[in-house]
């Protein structure tokens, strides 16, 4: 049932900036509980110009790439839906920033928040036929709906990098995966526009309808029981939309194994709930707090539902490896998260506002507020100017 591939490496990215829910609340006359319980989320990152979707990937893949990683890495595969380039893939310049070996194939996947499931299908089979190589699936995107829209309290960004390869060290994948793609209108973002359009409440319904039948018919193909996961993780636009699609299906567990999914999601969403959105890589975010915050033990199944507006959802699941906390950053990851500048809803809105030019013109980003290793200085030339900070 299981394949000899999966990730080997996880690592994650969000900009030190930050917007509590609860000043955003009041600033939107909204009681904050509609956005701690309603929504699900306690603070939402904010990304300032000096980070992009290609720093961010560059700082989430440096905090786990050995140059030896780096040297054979064969496959790069970048999700976004908030790329800079409509012709030159994230994948490329990313390969250069971090120092990936140049006979790597690189490109960028889209389809909303789907492109990095679809770079961990492809980079699965890819590895079946190539064992001594490796592969790099990237998740990072920047989640824009508007100041004082009701997506807003959904927003937040960030980057997760995943590395797999064989015998990987976390999470080897099942052979199998049920998949759906329907053309629908829930949630786009015409190439004119720096903010997504949304039809909130049937994006909500197409999530779940998406689940349950992708979920259900896993379950027929793989032959596997309810009582066979340990946990359902779920792409998570904000935290209540995982347990609403939880509550879907916990009706079809016994009551020990309710308790099981529920603490388990609970875990997988801590993260979420101080970064908010990261579209693409809102799944492997989950994944990563479960994994850091959580109790589970090797030989426990995941469950993982994608989906990505437009739509499309997929199913799969994958089993832990022994020894998997050691390949993890458990205890310095909240430190890092609780760690981060906290923002006021005025000066939100002005980091938010504060967008690069359009019109071709230059302009040279002051790097003093950010102090990570990958920093975008500015454009000069119609060109993105990338530095590494030491
Ligand atoms: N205390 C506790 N709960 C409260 C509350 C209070 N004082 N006041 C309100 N609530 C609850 C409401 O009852 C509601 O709960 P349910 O959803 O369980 O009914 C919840 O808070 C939200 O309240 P509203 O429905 O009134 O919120 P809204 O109309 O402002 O919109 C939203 C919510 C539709 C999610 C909106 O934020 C939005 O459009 N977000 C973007 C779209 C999105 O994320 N869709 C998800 C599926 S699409 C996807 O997954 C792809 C992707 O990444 C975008």
């Amino acid at each position: 049932m299981t394949t000899n591939v999966g990730i080997d490496k996880i690592g994650f990215y969000a900009p030190n900036y930050y917007v509590d829910m609860t000043d955003l609340a009041e600033a939107r006359h909204e009681d904050p509980n509609k956005y701690l319980i309603g929504i699900g989320q306690n603070r939402q990152a904010v990304i300032p110009p000096t980070q992009d979707v290609v720093t961010m990937a560059a700082n989430a893949a440096d905090s786990i790439l050995t140059p030896e990683d780096k040297e054979k890495i064969s496959l790069v595969l970048f999700g976004t839906e908030s790329g800079i380039d409509n012709s030159k893939s994230a994948a490329v310049y990313l390969m250069n920033l971090i120092g990936v070996n140049n006979q790597a194939k690189a490109v960028e996947l889209k389809q909303a928040c789907f492109g990095a499931t679809a770079g961990i299908d492809l980079a699965k089979n890819y590895l079946m036929n190539h064992p001594d190589e490796k592969a790099l699936v990237i998740g990072a995107d920047v989640a824009r709906y508007g100041i004082k829209t009701p997506g807003e309290v959904t927003q937040g960004g960030g980057a997760v990098v995943m590395l797999l390869s064989q015998n990987p060290r976390i999470l080897v994948l099942d052979t199998h995966d049920a998949h759906l793609t329907r053309d629908i209108m829930d949630f786009w973002r015409p190439n004119y526009r720096t903010e997504a359009l949304v039809d909130g409440k049937y994006s909500e319904q197409v999530y779940l309808d998406f689940f349950t039948d992708t979920f259900h018919r896993y379950l027929t193909k793989t032959g596997f029981k309810m009582g066979d996961f340990e946990a359902l993780i779920f792409h998570l636009p904000f935290t209540k939309m995982g347990v609403k699609a939880l509550r879907t299906v916990l009706p079809e567990a016994d009551e020990r194994q309710q308790e099981v999914l529920k603490a388990n999601f609970d875990d997988s969403r801590v993260y979420a709930r101080e970064v908010g959105n990261l579209y693409t890589g809102s799944l492997y975010l989950s994944l990563l707090s479960l994994l850091e915050t959580g109790k589970l033990s090797a030989g426990d199944r995941v469950g993982l539902f994608s989906y990505g507006s437009g739509a499309e959802g997929e199913f799969y699941s994958g089993v832990l490896v022994p020894n998997y906390q050691d390949q993890l950053n458990k205890i310095q990851r909240l430190d890092e998260l609780n760690n981060r500048t906290k923002l006021s809803v005025q000066d939100y809105e002005t980091m938010f506002m504060d967008q690069l030019p359009t019109d071709g013109s230059d302009r040279i980003l002051d790097l003093a507020g950010d102090h990570a290793t990958f920093v975008l200085a500015g454009l000069k030339d119609q060109q993105r100017q990338y530095r590494k900070q030491t």
